[in-house]
């Protein structure tokens, strides 16, 4: 079996805070590389910021910061969260960063050329200055810009195109074998659909005035690189493409790339094509996960239903915001978080399920017996972690707290509190049992709830129970 495991989350725009569906994304990845850490794999976990966007020009200007005071600020915004949420990641790229990123971007650019898939064209089209995109007439609404609402102005430019058109059917047969695997099923669908219609070229650069601080085309300093050969190089830029070979040898190809479904196309063609193109292999796999929604309804500051990891975290901890993005979201559809399930949840899952288990246990465990339970290093759990190697969270938690139930109507059927009283040899055999029960718990807990799973962990070797509740209830 491969030792190393190299997973991505999408590098995020710095033009909006960071809302609960990202901290989806981020989370999971979190969760799949602990996931595979524990089955002794080395990972490598990236995430990152996709600054090189014009987007920010307008905050920046009125914000009277630099671009680079500005981006640097976003930028610890971000990691803030990340450690709020117990993510243990390995490198947060920038793609300002002209050290570590641009050079990858640019060697993979002048690979691209040396294939001969890089040309220069006109392009025309209807600009919108807001999204940073062009727009055809039967994207408009009523002639305007669906998302602003304005006029976008006809624009006729010297751009580099790159020629996907000419990736098709590779692409295609790769994602057919799955030697590209694309997860879940349905998504895999709708991109073989799409390219059952043909790719057409896209335009790879923009000129500079557009995008100041972007990233200079080799050899041609009037235009800066698209977004595709800037963003999704981050991926190997990260790993020293272009600069230094020794992490990319190490972990390139990356096992998963995981994104949300808005952004499939980019990751299950454009990309593709591009690593094909420079004669490098392609990502293992991509994992497409659906959107986050409160009230069944995309979340918006119109609607009111916009939740913030921060207060959720504040309030229950931040293994509270781990746990119901793992359970209570399939990571291949849209999941719905409300403040009212999540209250539930927590109560009836953390509070009353693995909190209230640990302590009647352990307390159990403290008043009956004599010294610590011994532990066997050694345990099967490839049946467990099965589910994460293909990627089901959410049955992976499933089967944790179906374990933390039976445990619980062991305790209930057998009442081992009252047997010990009258047998005391097989009361404490059957506490013992619970115990050793409870330490697996806790290990397979490791990926979803660190901290917790550590705790019982160090409460099982001292045979103590806790001394305040895992989880307190709340009304
Ligand atoms: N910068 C690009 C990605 C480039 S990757 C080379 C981008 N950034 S983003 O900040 O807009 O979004 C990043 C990710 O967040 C996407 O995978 C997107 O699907 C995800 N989400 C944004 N809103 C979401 C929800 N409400 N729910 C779940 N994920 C969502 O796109």
């Amino acid at each position: 079996m491969a030792k190393n495991f190299y997973i991505t989350t999408p590098i995020f725009y710095p033009n909006a805070k960071l809302h609960m569906g990202h901290a989806y994304t981020v989370t999971i990845c979190d969760i799949l590389a602990r996931a595979q850490k524990l089955q002794g794999k080395e990972t490598y976990l990236l995430t990152g910021a996709d600054e090189n966007t014009g987007k920010i020009l307008k905050v920046v200007e009125e914000q009277g910061q630099t671009v680079e005071e500005y981006l640097n600020q976003v930028t610890l915004n971000f990691k803030d969260l990340y450690s709020k949420l117990g993510i243990s990641y390995d490198q947060f790229i920038k793609t300002s960063d002209k050290e570590t990123h641009w050079p990858g971007a640019q060697a993979l650019w002048k690979k691209l050329v040396e294939t001969g898939d890089i040309y220069k064209a006109t392009y025309s089209g209807l600009y919108c200055v807001g999204c940073e995109t062009f727009y055809t007439e039967k994207d408009l609404v009523e002639g305007k810009c669906p998302v602003h609402l304005t006029v976008p102005e006809k624009i006729e430019e010297e751009n580099y195109f790159f020629k996907l058109s000419k990736y098709t059917q590779i692409i295609k047969e790769k994602i057919e074998s799955n030697e590209l695997l694309i997860v879940p099923q349905t998504r895999k669908n709708e991109i073989v659909a799409l390219l059952d219609r043909g790719l057409e070229d896209i335009s790879f650069s923009r000129p500079i005035k557009n995008v100041p601080h972007g990233i200079p085309v080799p050899g041609d300093p009037s235009q800066v690189i698209y977004v595709w050969c800037d963003a999704l190089v981050n991926y190997i830029s990260a790993l020293g493409y272009g600069r230094n070979t020794e992490l990319f040898e190490k972990f390139w190809p990356a096992n998963v790339h995981v994104i949300g479904k808005d952004i499939l196309r980019f990751h299950a063609a454009i990309w593709p094509a591009m690593l094909l193109s420079a004669g490098l292999p392609l990502q293992k796999s991509l994992l497409v996960h659906g959107l986050i929604t409160s009230g069944g309804h995309k979340m918006s500051k119109t609607l009111g239903n916009v939740i913030d990891p921060y207060e959720l975290i504040e309030e229950y901890g931040f293994e509270a915001v781990r746990y119901y993005l793992a359970r209570e979201v399939s990571p291949f559809e849209d999941g719905d978080l409300t403040k009212e399930r999540f209250k539930e949840s927590y109560n009836a899952n953390l509070a009353n399920g693995i909190g209230n288990l640990t302590s009647r246990i352990m307390k159990m465990a403290q008043d009956n017996l004599d010294a610590p339970v011994s532990i066997a290093e050694r345990e099967d759990m490839s049946q467990y972690f099965a589910f994460y190697d293909s990627f089901e969270i959410s049955k992976a938690a499933d089967f944790v707290w179906n374990e933390i139930k039976s445990l619980d109507q062991y305790i209930q059927e057998n009442q081992p509190f009252k047997v010990v009283k009258t047998d005391k040899e097989a009361g404490q055999k059957m506490i013992g049992e619970l115990v050793v029960r409870l330490y697996s718990v806790a290990r397979m807990l490791n990926p979803i709830l660190p901290e917790t799973s550590e705790k019982i962990k160090a409460l099982i070797k001292e045979n103590k129970t806790p001394e305040v509740p895992l989880f307190v209830r709340k009304d």
